[in-house]
Parts: C-alpha cells; structure tokens; sequence
C-alpha cells in the first residue's frame, strides 16, 4: 500500500542557498531510492514545500530523519493519505527549478498547504513535470 504526504516547513538556511538545497537533493535521492520513496521538493522565499509516496513505514523513517533536521523548522504536515498509485514515480527526489513567473503561484501553495494540499501537491507536480503546462 502506497500512501502520499505533504508538508510545509521553514527553512533555517542562508537565503536561496543553491549548495544547500542541492545536498539535501543528492542525499535525499540516494536515500529515497533505497527505501522506494518518491516526491518533490519545492523551495520559495524561506519556505520548503514537499511531497513524499511510499509505504508507510518507509516514509515514517524518511519522516522521522527529516523532522529532524536542523536545516529547517516547524515541520507541519499538511495532508496524509492512502493512495491509488504515485504521481512522482519518475523521481526519487526532484528539486525543478521554479521558473520566475511560477514563483509566486508556488509561494501561494506553500501558504495555503494546510487549506488545500491537494492543490498544492498539484502545483508541484505541473512544476516537476516542466513544459508549457506548468504556466498555466
Ligand atoms: C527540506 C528537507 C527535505 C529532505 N528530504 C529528504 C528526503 O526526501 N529523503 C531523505 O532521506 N532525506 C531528506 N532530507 C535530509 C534528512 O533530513 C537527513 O539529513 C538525511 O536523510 C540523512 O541521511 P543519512 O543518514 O544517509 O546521512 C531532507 C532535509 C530537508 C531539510
């Protein structure tokens, strides 16, 4: 059984620091693919978004390693669920690169995460997916 989760977080990292964001990438992969996890990572101004897939006890471990982390804080998970199957099943870990124009869309998933996850998981995957879909 595959269940989906998405949180929200604040980074404790120097602004939009690029090394940063690429460590936890490449950890996050190696780790990720180990233990059948997928998902995406979103970052915009000091604020991380991501979405995790896998069985449930693979991701109470990521959890687990992830909450705590000193490079963020106030870890809140947004939405938990059993699901049907994966959207980012392409990708252990993927960090797209958010297009200026797309930025503020995503600063407005991140805030309302907690009213509507569903949007905000989308939202990460128009972006992961790239294309001229991910404008719209
Ligand atoms: C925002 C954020 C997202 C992270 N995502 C993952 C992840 O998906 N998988 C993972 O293994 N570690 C992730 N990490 C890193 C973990 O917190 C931790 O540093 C790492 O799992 C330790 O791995 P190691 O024991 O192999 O060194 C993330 C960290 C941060 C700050």
């Amino acid at each position: 059984m595959i269940e989906r989760l998405i949180y929200c977080s604040r980074a404790k990292i120097p602004m939009e620091s690029l090394l940063v964001i690429a460590d936890i990438l490449a950890v996050s992969q190696r780790n990720n693919r180990r233990d059948h996890v997928t998902g995406a990572l979103g970052y915009a101004r000091g604020r991380f978004v991501q979405v995790l897939e896998g069985a449930p006890t693979d991701l109470d471990r990521v959890l687990r390693r992830v909450e705590a982390d000193p490079r963020h804080t106030d870890l809140h998970v947004a939405w938990r669920a059993p699901v049907e199957g994966r959207i980012f099943s392409d990708w252990s870990m993927t960090a797209p690169r958010i297009a200026p124009e797309q930025e503020p869309k995503l600063i407005e998933a991140i805030e309302n995460c907690d009213q509507h996850p569903a949007a905000a998981v989308e939202m990460l995957r128009r972006i992961a997916s790239g294309g001229a879909e991910a404008d719209r």
